[in-house]
């Protein structure tokens, strides 16, 4: 079983799609064993809790000195044996020395079809009120390996919707959202089992 932690900032909806398909069988060969928050309110806390996850917030509340955070977040995914790290509307910047430590062992969500409407500044709302600004016909969601670069990591799986006549950000969001939930769990069972398959890529490396 590998161990994996999900990071979270807000409500946590891809979580709770991760701890659903966990409790349906449907998380092949891992198990959700940290949920570590950017923000001690989140009700993500509130979800793994909920179902009896180990969870934590170490973000700019508690460690404001960046390398203070670092050494939190890397102590408590080591201490938990994690080997795959799930970015699940993580709202922070990683810090480079945890990027360096599980490269290729972070994935990330981003509510686009990247590399369209991404990069600081694009998360949540914001990224479909661009798409809309920009008038694109079409939309959709992207899980992706996490490198040094903001939401610049080669892709896993990317998904489609269309944009509606009338959408605004709310139920652009909404349609994307729902392929979210599919996709992230889709995409941890594929980095899962391809763990060991690709020499230095990969949690089983
Ligand atoms: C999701 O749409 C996720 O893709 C996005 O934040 C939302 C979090 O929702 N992430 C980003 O924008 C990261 N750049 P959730 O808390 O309900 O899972």
């Amino acid at each position: 079983m590998l161990n994996i932690a999900v990071m979270v900032s807000g409500g946590g909806t891809n979580l709770q799609a991760l701890i659903d398909a966990e409790k349906g069988g449907q998380l092949r060969g891992a198990r959700i064993a940290l949920v570590i928050s950017s923000r001690p309110g989140a009700y993500a806390l509130e979800r793994a809790a909920a179902n009896g996850i180990e969870a934590v917030s170490l973000g700019k509340a508690e460690f404001p000195d960046e390398g203070e955070r670092e050494k939190a977040i890397l102590g408590a995914l080591r201490g938990a044996g994690i080997g795959l790290v799930v970015l699940a509307g993580y709202m922070s910047i990683l810090p480079p020395g945890l990027i360096r430590e599980y490269e290729w062992r972070i994935i990330n969500i981003h509510p686009s079809l990247l590399p369209k409407h991404c990069g600081m500044g694009f998360y949540g709302k914001r990224v479909h009120a661009a798409v809309l600004a920009a008038g694109d016909s079409e939309s959709g969601a992207t899980v992706h390996y996490v490198d040094e670069g903001v939401d610049t990591g080669p892709a896993i799986i990317q998904e489609r919707v269309p944009v509606m006549e009338g959408d605004d950000a709310d139920s652009l969001a909404a349609r994307v959202l729902e392929v979210e939930h599919r996709i992230l769990v889709a995409a941890v069972n594929k980095v899962v089992s391809e763990a060991g398959q690709a020499p230095g890529r990969g949690p089983g490396r």
